[in-house]
């Protein structure tokens, strides 16, 4: 029999949840593919491409308004880097083809040109008026502190893009929501569950994630959470990224290509990369799906590749991670992760998978060795980030598409970009052919 107590302890974490969820801000995690009819529309652009027939700029990541008249620009999140930094215009001052610098960067901030912008002599970081465009609902707070970088970081992933620092006490999350430092993370299939609807038809973006902030709401998840500490490393550091894990099974389409070994990942919850596997489980998933190398990535005639029409054959991408005695298994279908390369050869598909001892690779990916990549885990779960109790978490996500109450059989968008942008690494690695590619994996 529960004691009054017990009932009352009850009631109170009730009446907290139901508190927090309705509380929850969703913010649009977008990408606009560009050039082309699904960039970015030119309002929000400081050069616009110059082109007649619909040509536009590509953008990724959440998309803030800064200052008066408001500027806009797009950070892709970083969950252990706790600042919040944009591109500033004068990076693109020399450029040739500054519309491209401007596009490559995400967007591009000058502080001169803000009337409410604030910086302190001798530092990077200033404050202005910054709100969250499509977050909903509104965001929006007149003394944001952030950084400008006005130098590039070289060779490293992401690094070309402004940062959303989501880690340990981020300002962004000590600004907007105060003492509550959580995110929640979940895949949207390409379109919004939450958001305003897209401002115009075409071009529009494709709203890949949304995050959760204040809370996580509970109506998008399910069932147990599989619980990772944070770290090691302790005490954070912004440099080494502390989300791992213990990866114990992959299996391809049917074939278990792991062989019993098990080995530490780290996970990238930024989007910004593929699947990175140890040397010899790469060579073992070439192996097993038959696959050639070209430019570093598994490739395949697209006649050899099983197809949808036998959905047992498919080459679906399942990894199974452990903690103590407690498991978890992530699943991405095959058409999600083995794309057409469209215009460069139309019988080719690319695996966005890679291999961690790659020199390029390893040149261009900060955290060294193995990755899981936050399109393997989205596609199936719900991630929630918990700085404040040093722990994050997956549960199996409850899509639009899969609610069992409205019986929506509908699949997400096909290739409508589960992440894993081969994008940047590829392009970090100078080629331009797999750029290509990587628009094709988010398109
Ligand atoms: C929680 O998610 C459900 C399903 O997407 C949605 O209908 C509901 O409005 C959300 N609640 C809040 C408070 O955002
Ligand atoms: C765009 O191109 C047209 C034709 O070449 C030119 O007349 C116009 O000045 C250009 N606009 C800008 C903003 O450069
Ligand atoms: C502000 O700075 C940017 C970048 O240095 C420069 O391109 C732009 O012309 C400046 N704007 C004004 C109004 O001076
Ligand atoms: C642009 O060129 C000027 C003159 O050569 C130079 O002083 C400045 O540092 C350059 N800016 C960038 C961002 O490279
Ligand atoms: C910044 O420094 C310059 C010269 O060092 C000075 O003229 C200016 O007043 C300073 N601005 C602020 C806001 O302190
Ligand atoms: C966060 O801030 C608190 C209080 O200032 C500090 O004790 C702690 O070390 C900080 N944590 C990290 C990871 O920087
Ligand atoms: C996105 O959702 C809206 C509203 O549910 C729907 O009208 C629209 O067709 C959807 N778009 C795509 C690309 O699925
Ligand atoms: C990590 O953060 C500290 C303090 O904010 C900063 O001084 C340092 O440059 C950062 N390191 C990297 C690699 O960003
Ligand atoms: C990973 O899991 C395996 C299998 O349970 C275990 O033997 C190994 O010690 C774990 N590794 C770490 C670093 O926890
Ligand atoms: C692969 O996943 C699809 C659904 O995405 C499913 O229909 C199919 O049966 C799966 N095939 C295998 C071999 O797991
Ligand atoms: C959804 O499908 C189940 C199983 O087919 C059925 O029992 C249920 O009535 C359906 N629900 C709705 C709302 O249509």
């Amino acid at each position: 029999m529960s004691t009054l107590s017990t009932l009352k302890t009850l009631t109170l974490a009730l009446a907290i949840a139901i508190n927090r969820t309705q509380a929850t801000v969703v913010v649009p995690y977008v990408s606009y593919i560009g050039p082309g009819p699904l960039g970015v529309p030119n309002e929000f652009v400081r050069n616009p491409v110059n082109e007649s027939g619909g040509m536009f700029q590509g953008r990724f990541g959440i998309h803030l308004a800064i200052g008066a008249p408001p500027q806009h620009v797009w950070v892709a999140p970083h969950f252990y880097d706790s600042e919040t930094y944009v591109k500033s215009a004068s990076l693109c001052e020399n450029s040739t083809q500054i519309e491209i610098c401007e596009s490559g960067y995400s967007g591009i901030f000058a502080a001169n040109e803000s009337s409410t912008f604030e910086g302190s002599n001798g530092s990077s970081f200033g404050r202005d008026t910054v709100s969250g465009f499509d977050a909903v609902p509104d965001l929006k707070n007149d003394e944001f502190k952030f950084g400008i970088q006005t130098t590039d970081e070289p060779n490293f992933v992401g690094q070309d893009w402004g940062t959303l620092g989501l880690g340990p006490n981020s300002t962004f999350l000590q600004t907007f929501f105060p003492g509550k430092e959580q995110v929640g993370i979940y895949y949207t299939g390409g379109n919004s569950t939450h958001g305003k609807p897209a401002h115009s038809i075409p071009p529009r973006p494709l709203v890949i994630y949304e995050l959760e902030f204040d809370g996580y709401n509970q109506s998008h998840f399910m069932g147990d959470k599989f619980t990772q500490p944070i770290g090691p490393p302790s005490p954070l550091s912004n440099s080494s990224n502390p989300f791992t894990l213990n990866v114990t099974s992959i299996v391809v389409g049917r074939k278990e290509i792991l062989g019993g070994d098990s080995y530490i990942a780290t996970v990238d919850l930024s989007g910004r990369t593929s699947n990175i596997f140890p040397s010899s489980v790469y060579k073992s998933f070439v192996d097993a799906t038959g696959a050639a190398i070209i430019n570093g990535m598994p490739a395949y005639d697209i006649h050899n590749l099983p197809s949808t029409s036998i959905p047992d054959e498919l080459y679906n991408l399942t990894i199974s991670f452990i903690n103590g005695n407690r498991g978890f298994t992530v699943t991405i279908p095959q058409e999600f992760y083995i794309s057409y390369i469209q215009g460069l050869d139309p019988d080719h598909a690319v695996a966005n998978i890679l291999n961690a001892d790659d020199p390029l690779v390893k040149q261009s990916w900060p955290d060294k060795g193995p990755v899981i990549a936050l399109n393997q885990l989205m596609f199936t779960s719900y991630i929630g980030i918990d700085h404040a109790a040093g722990e994050w978490w997956l549960a199996r996500a409850v899509h639009p598409w899969d609610e069992p109450a409205n019986n929506n059989t509908a699949e997400p968008k096909e290739n409508a970009a589960a992440g894993g942008i081969g994008d940047n690494l590829r392009k970090a690695m100078g080629a331009a052919a797999a750029f290509a590619t990587a628009v094709v994996l988010l398109c």
